[in-house]
């Protein structure tokens, strides 16, 4: 996979270098390229910015070092590569998600496109239609300084899901969002900590007992904190246990909501 990214800010992008992002570096795994957007602007001032047309607030970033810097993107993108992705990380893009990077672990070239300011000269992101295929992404509903953290989460994401660029691909099968609920708890050594003790079964060498103590962890943590992926979960991937569990916390969900009601109204009254 080849990443490029083209940026005012390439040393923003430098905890890609590290722990096993670094390691799939050197492996070859991907070959990640950072482009100095500013290496584009030929004036004395390498200027990437510019007031907006029609006035209002704050800059757009100029056309012509993105053209000329995407020019070199695709000049550079592998002969095997099909037509390259562009990435443009904005809040106003499809929101990024697990689905999402696996789709993406696919692809042969990506390159992403951060911006700063108010955003691009829209004309950059017409053109570029017709080389790349255009995908604006949202890490989240929140807004960013620029999209080079973005940038950062995408490709970490991504990475982990190229087949060898990860430390130890068994924990790619469990992890949350994968099999559709979040992860259960983990414990290490010491089994006793601040009075604090490793439940009982994970020390019991009971591998069946153990499975299932996970598996309701694994719902319990769903149905407390992602109730969506509870009601997106396959309804045939619920077993005869599940279900009665589920049961279980609806129950105890409805009465915590009664005894809050009934809180309320006595403390109105
Ligand atoms: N740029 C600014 N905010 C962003 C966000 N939430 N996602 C992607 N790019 C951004």
């Amino acid at each position: 996979m080849r990443f490029d990214v083209i940026t005012i800010f390439p040393e923003y992008l430098a905890p890609l270098e590290l722990s096993l992002m670094g390691k799939a570096r050197e492996s070859g795994k991907v070959d990640l390229h950072l482009t100095n957007l500013r290496d584009f602007a030929f004036d004395r001032h390498k200027t990437v910015d510019d007031t907006p047309y029609g006035g209002g607030a704050g800059m757009v970033m100029k056309p012509e070092p993105w053209g000329l810097a995407l020019d070199q993107a695709l000049a550079n993108s592998p002969a095997s590569a099909r037509e390259p992705l562009l990435i443009v990380p904005s809040p106003a893009g499809a929101v990024f998600n697990q689905q999402m990077a696996y789709d993406l672990a696919e692809e042969d070239h990506i390159v992403f496109a951060p911006a700063r300011y108010e955003g691009i000269d829209e004309r950059v992101l017409d053109w570029a239609e017709t080389e790349f295929r255009v995908l604006p992404v949202s890490i989240g509903d929140y807004v960013l300084y620029g999209g080079e953290v973005a940038v950062m989460v995408m490709i970490e994401a991504i990475t982990r899901l190229i087949p060898g660029a990860m430390g130890n691909p068994e924990s790619l099968a469990e992890e949350s969002h994968t099999g559709g609920l979040l992860e259960y708890p983990v414990y290490t050594k010491p089994a006793t900590w601040r009075d604090e003790e490793v439940p009982p079964v994970l020390l019991s060498g009971n591998h069946g007992a153990i499975a299932r103590w996970r598996r309701d962890e694994q719902i319990k943590r769903t149905f407390a904190r992602r109730p969506d992926m509870v009601k997106a979960y396959p309804a045939e991937n619920w077993d005869k246990k599940d279900r009665k569990l589920l049961q279980e916390l609806h129950t105890e969900q409805k009465a915590a909501k009664k005894a809050e009601r009934e809180a309320e109204l006595s403390s109105e009254g």
